[in-house]
């Protein structure tokens, strides 16, 4: 892209997705877009087709509050691989209403204040045991393999109430998906295998009547008008979107932190800092690094330009989150500023239902690492870090670390 475009003239990213030159932020050419073009045609570098891309932050609100903006993968025009199956039951992630709100009404309860709160004392020793372990171990240690990979994974047995004895199952599985190295192919054969044992689990929980999440679920099944083959498809969605997206955070989280060494001393200095920082670590590095994609159901005008139905959408959260007219100086990292309103969870009908587990995990994470390791620094330049290029998730494949 022309980096000073003529007055007037038309800013176009032609190719989607957009490719950063520095691995800690956006790609400059977004601020570009916000100033001159915010709702811009760009053609997908995976399929071809021609999209809207939605780079300001208001813009980013009103599409996905807009029920006229469907998240179902299989409408014509939907922004998606050809290849991508099509979503099993319970993925409703990917459906509209009806079907959204019922099956995500099903599971609400599970994430509310109160129940998130809950978890918090077994998250708190999940935390201890594996920071404990990483010092202990060899130093320099890889950051990616000893904490963000596992921290997720035992968070979300946790959650769904898998035994203790089943958890080596579960992290085996879950680390190759988080393994961009791996073919597509091991990756989906994975993804069945953790579907098959969810399977089993929920048949068993639903046999005993437990009360935990699954079983609630189960249980409740009569009232809420759920199958089994839903509450197992749900589960499937919580261990997916509950596992690469947290992973990454923290690998690039702290990653943030350790580049900015007066930021990490002031959340040891000053523990309750822990809760904004947890948000600007959100905003500053946004991991759903390819945007939210939605397709226009009927003709909506956003921002004064008129989607067309049947139109594709990618919401640029990453851009959304550095709009200047929101937060000031964007790209500064800053753990005191109040960043309220930021996207990294998403906006409107499909916001992050995980987001109160996920900001309870990285904010234990953070303050433990800032008591119990103060002198954790990076073991490598950080032009030796192996960022993660595959733009659908941002993060690293690994992070050497030493304290
Ligand atoms: C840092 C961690 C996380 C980030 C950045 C993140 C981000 C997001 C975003 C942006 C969406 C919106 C998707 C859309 O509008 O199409 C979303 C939805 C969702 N997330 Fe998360 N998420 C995180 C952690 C979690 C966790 C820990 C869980 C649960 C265990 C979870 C469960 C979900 C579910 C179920 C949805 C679908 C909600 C719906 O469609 O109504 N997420 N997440």
């Amino acid at each position: 892209m022309d980096p000073a475009p003529a007055p007037g003239a038309p800013v176009v990213a032609e190719r989607y997705p957009i490719p950063r030159s520095r691995p800690t932020h956006p790609a400059e050419e977004y601020a570009e877009l916000r100033a001159h073009a915010p709702i811009s045609r760009s053609r997908l570098d995976f399929d071809g087709s021609d999209v809207w891309l939605v780079t300001r932050h208001a813009d980013a609100c009103a599409v996905l509050a807009d029920p006229r903006f469907s998240s179902d993968f299989s409408r014509p025009g939907f922004p998606a691989r050809m290849t991508v199956r099509p979503p099993g039951p319970g993925t409703f992630i990917r459906m509209d209403a009806p079907d959204h709100t019922r099956l995500r009404r099903a599971v609400l309860e599970e994430f509310r204040p109160r129940r998130v709160e809950e978890m918090r004392p077994a998250i708190t020793t999940i935390v201890d045991d594996l920071v404990s372990a990483m010092l202990a171990g060899p130093s320099p240690a890889d950051l990616v393999q000893a904490l963000a990979l596992p921290l997720p994974t035992l968070v979300i047995c946790e959650l769904l109430g898998v035994p203790y004895d089943d958890r080596g199952f579960f992290q085996d599985r879950t680390a190759v998906i988080g393994d961009q190295e791996a073919s597509p192919a091991a990756r989906q054969v994975v993804r069945d295998e953790l579907r098959e044992y969810l399977d089993r689990l929920v048949t068993d929980k639903h046999a005993a009547g437990t009360d935990d999440l699954l079983g609630r679920m189960s249980r409740d099944r009569d009232r809420s008008g759920l199958t089994h083959d839903e509450v197992v498809g749900v589960a499937t969605l919580l261990m997916i979107a509950g596992f690469e997206t947290i992973a990454n955070q923290i690998g690039v989280g702290t990653l943030l932190l350790l580049t900015h060494p007066d930021q990490f001393a002031r959340l040891r200095a000053e523990p309750g800092l822990v809760v904004p920082a947890v948000e600007e670590l959100a905003r500053h590095q946004t991991v759903i690094d390819y945007g939210l994609r939605r397709v226009a159901t009927e003709d909506v005008v956003v921002g004064g330009t008129t989607i067309r139905a049947g139109e594709g959408v990618v919401v640029v959260l990453s851009s959304a989150n550095r709009d200047a007219e929101v937060y000031p100086d964007p790209d500064r990292f800053d753990i005191t500023r109040d960043v309220r309103g930021h996207l990294a969870f998403g906006f409107g009908l499909h916001q992050c239902l995980g987001q109160l587990l996920a900001r309870l995990q990285l904010g234990l994470l953070w303050t433990t690492l800032a008591e119990r390791a103060p002198g954790l620094r990076l073991a490598v330049d950080l032009d030796e870090v192996p960022f993660r290029t595959d733009m659908f998730v941002h993060g690293v494949h690994s992070l050497p670390v030493t304290w």
